[in-house]
């Protein structure tokens, strides 16, 4: 099957020029002018006069399914990477996670399971560990041999998911060796555990103290220090759902003295604060880890955006209904479920407050939600890129569409929106994956379990700025 892109303007991260684009199977056959008047044919031809033609999004930070204390978060592969269809996301890299004592191949086998067969979006894993130990040192090998390069550690969640210094360092000293990437949520978990504790002991139960006990400055320290255990060991470091102004000091000053040191920031940190908290417990709703930051907070990550100190936008997508689930923490915010959805919203999210806010331009929008993650996890240019030879993940996008982001109408699989009302413009018109079209005027037309595994290789960190 060949499909012809004709009349549109191919933005990319470098530039933006009109071109035409020829789709044959799965991947970009041709790029260029009046390709039509230069007796190009095809099966099909899409009509992309006034649109841009940009690369599928890339979202590198998914948890579909996550148990957490006795639940599940609610999108399955299956309604999580649709609904991330719908919002043009056309490739996610979920976290498999290990279970406290079982080996990290359990964890993964667990995670193909989920996925084989139901993800509509090619995917790929990162493994998060509980242990750092001779054994799960050891199987962090295999795995990158298996294609999963990536390792979460955190310094959050003491007694759960909660790695210390050493551990931390240990596991940063084996990817020295075998070329893997530790990510880190990076804030200190034991001393906000303290904090949390004496809140609710003070009768401050509701949502809020969720914001109260997780000070930003817990962040900056824990992002400083594990930047500073990355350096130490010789090897890169990426700080995941980067929040706060403190923890974007400590990654710019690394950065600029030279360190390795990459973060991503996501869509809630960007437009949500945490006003959103303190609404009774409504502030349910927003409880996510790191929390929402007061709204001062937002202008320093969009000029991390601006200046490459922030890398690239991911979604932390993990969504619990607020009715039967969230509901959980109901006197005490310590058990509410952490996470929220916005797996459907984070490139059109970008493109309104991003480009129509005149805050990035549309190539530096391409970049941060689908060339920067593809180049920063082993998948480029086969992913995030309009160029002859990658996967014809492309988005026909109309700048100008408009919707208004409601639960009455997202596709996720979770009973409220966080950004309810937000009115957006910019919408893909037609959604393609590996060259089947999977939306188109946001309609659902594509097959399902059309997604792959991505196998993916180490990458060389030097070479990315
Ligand atoms: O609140 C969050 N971020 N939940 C998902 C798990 C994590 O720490 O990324
Ligand atoms: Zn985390
Ligand atoms: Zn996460």
């Amino acid at each position: 099957m060949r499909t012809l892109i004709t009349n549109g303007l191919v933005v990319t991260a470098d530039g933006s020029y009109p071109a035409d684009v020829l789709v044959d199977g799965e991947t970009i056959a041709l790029v260029g002018a009046d390709l039509a008047a230069a007796g190009v044919t095809a099966d099909a031809t899409l009509d992309a006069t006034g649109k841009y033609v940009v690369p599928g999004g890339i979202d590198v930070h998914t948890h579909m399914e996550l148990p957490v204390g006795g639940i599940f978060a609610k999108d399955t592969f299956e309604s999580g990477s649709k609904a991330a269809a719908h919002g043009g996301t056309t490739t996610i890299i979920d976290f498999a996670a290990q279970t406290k004592g079982r080996p990290l191949r359990d964890g993964l086998d667990t995670w193909h399971a989920k996925a084989a067969g139901n993800s509509v979006l090619d995917y790929g894993f990162h493994m998060m560990m509980a242990d750092v130990n001779d054994a799960t040192l050891a199987e962090m090998d295999q795995l990158i041999a298996e294609g999963v390069p990536d390792f979460k550690l955190f310094t959050a969640y003491p007694g759960v998911q909660y790695s210390p210094d050493d551990h931390i360092f240990r596991a940063m000293q084996r990817t020295r060796r075998n070329g893997g990437l530790i990510m880190m949520h990076a804030e200190n978990g034991p001393v906000i555990d303290v904090i949390a504790a004496d809140l609710v002991a003070a009768g401050m139960t509701d949502p809020i103290g969720h914001g109260m006990a997780r000070s930003p400055i817990l962040e900056g320290e824990a992002t400083n220090r594990v930047i500073r255990l990355a350096e130490t060991a010789g090897v890169p470091v990426y700080i995941v759902h980067l929040s706060s102004r403190d923890a974007l000091e400590a990654v710019t000053a690394a950065r600029n003295r030279g360190a390795m040191a990459f973060a991503e920031t996501c869509p809630q940190y960007l437009f949500l604060s945490v006003d959103d908290l303190g609404n009774g417990f409504e502030g349910a709703k927003y409880v996510c880890s790191p929390p929402l930051r007061p709204k001062d907070h937002q202008a320093d990550l969009w000029r991390g955006l601006r200046t490459d100190d922030l890398q690239l936008v991911a979604t932390d997508h993990c969504p619990f209904d607020f009715h039967g689930q969230k509901e959980l923490g109901r006197g005490d915010f310590r058990k509410i479920p952490n996470g929220l959805p916005s797996v459907e919203d984070r490139v059109d999210l970008l493109h309104d407050g991003g480009v129509v806010g005149g805050r990035i331009s549309r190539e530096r929008w391409v970049e941060i939600m689908a060339t920067a993650p593809a180049k920063m996890f082993g998948m480029y240019p086969k992913k995030g890129a309009i160029a002859v030879g990658s996967d014809a993940d492309i988005l026909v996008y109309d700048p100008n569409r408009r919707r208004t982001i409601s639960a009455a109408t997202h596709h996720m699989n979770v009973d409220y929106s966080i950004f309810e009302g937000f009115e957006i413009q910019g919408g893909s018109d037609v959604v393609m994956s590996r060259g089947t079209v999977l939306v188109r005027d946001g309609a659902w037309v594509g097959p399902a379990g059309h997604g792959r595994f991505l196998r993916r290789d180490v990458t060389d960190h030097a070479r990315i700025s």
